[in-house]
């Protein structure tokens, strides 16, 4: 049996800010159980959901050296769907409303002090992991540490390390000086070939140096961050270490989506009744967020983060001429103001065809993607994003930008060889987004046989965990041995 662990600053059930968490949560589950001890270790967030806290079990606690001080570490564990988690307990860094602050340097106290206790309670649990599997800058100076302080024990010894990119634009950067404070690393670690990076101290790289193999998240966005536009300065880097770095797309969770189960939505439905079904759950939306009652109108969906990466800006831009076709537009989303005004202002202008909600609903976003006829991804960049599997699985027609895992899973429709799951544009340029939007419009109306054939294609393709689960087991039986 080989054991993985699994290390994360967020993860469905407990706590989500974006599909980094339903990674965590969904690609455990899928890890074969007969060859694999698969478990999750998380911060236990004060801000974590009430029905959750109650599950965990308290384990222990003993109190760790960390920046010049003796911190408190406790340890919680609970089982859910058959894989062990385990928490990492300290309210000062821990608390506050939400899991992540605009305080850079409070972030990068609190997820050093989050990888130094991670390697401290692995033989408190009696827990000796063969890998780890680290995701994102959060969790980049566990490799690190493993080289450095925790490399004399012989309980620590040749565990091999995986730094999973899910986003490259979040990198852990400060001050040399007072990162080298925070960490306790020496000199040494801080040189350009290690943790730095054009004269700051960087997490990230950290990780990215020191890890047995790095992986992003689709393909395309394994080559792009090889590059100066995507690689977010760390190309270079991404460059020389370009054998141990490899793209595995991301899948979702097949039982959690389901138009046929799905909880949240009022009309289930499955492929073979999506034609008189679907349409059902858009009049319940329509209703729901004081929209026109039309079945035949075109409603596009989008439920995202707001900022930057998601390509509002394009939006923006087109806005007003795309709200003078004959289109619904529903937004979920919460993030940076700019994005949640503009979108406020677009609702009120257009009241009854424009609706923003701007908060989190894990039900109303299972409502759009079953209830929309279009999803809008237009990224600037998108490491894979799983808003588009959501949708092809309940049949909702992506409309994206080419880019990263949303060109390596959209497949644009070739009216030609009738072919295709969606609608896609290659450059970051607004007119070709609207362009390609009525496109897809034009299609909905005028040809509804061909957009129904696409649903059925978009509805057949399997973006559940099966291949990408074996990827890694493969990449973990490659390092481990
Ligand atoms: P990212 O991780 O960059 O935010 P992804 O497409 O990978 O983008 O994942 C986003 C996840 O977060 C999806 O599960 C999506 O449904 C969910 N999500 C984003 N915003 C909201 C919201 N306001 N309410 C509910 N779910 C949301
Ligand atoms: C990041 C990326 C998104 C990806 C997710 C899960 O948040 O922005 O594209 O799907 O991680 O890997």
């Amino acid at each position: 049996m080989k054991k993985i662990l699994f290390v994360a600053s967020e993860g469905v059930p407990f706590i989500k800010t974006g599909g980094l968490a339903d990674v965590v949560g969904s690609l455990p589950k899928c890890i074969d159980k007969r060859y694999y001890d698969v478990r999750v270790v998380l911060p236990k967030y004060t801000c974590m959901k009430e029905e959750m806290k109650q599950k965990l079990q308290y384990v222990t606690h003993f109190y760790m050296d960390f920046h010049w001080k003796q911190e408190y570490v406790g340890v919680l564990s609970a089982e859910v769907e058959g894989i062990t988690y385990y928490f990492v307990d300290n309210e000062f860094f821990f608390n506050g409303f939400k899991p992540y602050s605009d305080n850079a340097l409070f972030e990068i106290e609190k997820y050093a002090f989050f990888c130094k206790a991670v390697l401290s309670i692995l033989p408190v649990i009696d827990f000796r992991p063969d890998l780890i599997h680290c995701h994102d800058w959060q969790t980049g100076l566990i490799p690190v540490y493993l080289k450095e302080r925790f490399a004399g024990g012989d309980f620590y010894r040749n565990i091999k390390t995986v730094m999973t990119i899910h986003n490259l634009k979040f990198q852990g950067k400060w001050s040399v000086k007072e990162v080298k404070e925070i960490t306790g690393l020496s000199d040494y670690f801080f040189a350009p070939d290690k943790l730095e990076a054009y004269k700051d101290a960087n997490l990230l790289k950290g990780g990215l140096v020191y890890a047995d193999a790095i992986t992003t998240v689709s393909e395309t966005y394994a080559e792009e961050i090889k590059t100066d536009f995507y690689g977010e300065g760390l190309n270079g880097l991404l460059n020389a270490r370009a054998h141990d770095l490899r793209g595995i797309v991301n899948g979702i969770d097949y039982d959690d989506f389901n138009p046929e189960t799905d909880k949240f939505i009022p009309f289930p439905y499955n492929a073979n009744n999506f034609r008189k079904e679907k349409v059902k759950n858009k009049r319940a939306l329509q209703e729901e967020l004081g929209l026109e009652r039309d079945d035949k109108t075109m409603m596009i969906g989008i439920v995202s983060r707001l900022t930057g990466q998601k390509g509002f800006d394009l939006i923006a831009y087109v806005m007003d001429e795309l709200c003078r076709d004959n289109v619904q537009l529903v937004v979920l989303g919460t993030g940076e103001e700019q994005y949640e005004n503009m979108f406020r202002h677009f609702d009120w202008k257009y009241n009854n065809k424009v609706s923003a909600n701007i908060y989190y609903s894990e039900a109303l976003s299972h409502k759009i993607y079953a209830g929309c006829d279009a999803f809008l991804m237009p990224s600037l960049f998108e490491p894979c994003g799983l808003s588009q599997l959501m949708s092809l699985r309940y049949g909702t027609l992506p409309i994206v930008r080419e880019t990263g895992g949303l060109k390596d899973t959209v497949q644009p429709y070739n009216e030609y060889e009738g072919t295709g799951t969606g609608f896609s544009f290659k450059n970051y340029n607004a007119h070709e987004m609207l362009r390609t939007i009525r496109y897809a419009e034009q299609i909905y109306y005028d040809r509804k046989r061909e957009w129904n054939k696409m649903v059925d294609r978009a509805m057949a393709v399997d973006f559940s965990w099966k291949v990408s689960a074996n990827k890694y087991q493969e990449m973990y039986d490659w390092l481990i041995g």
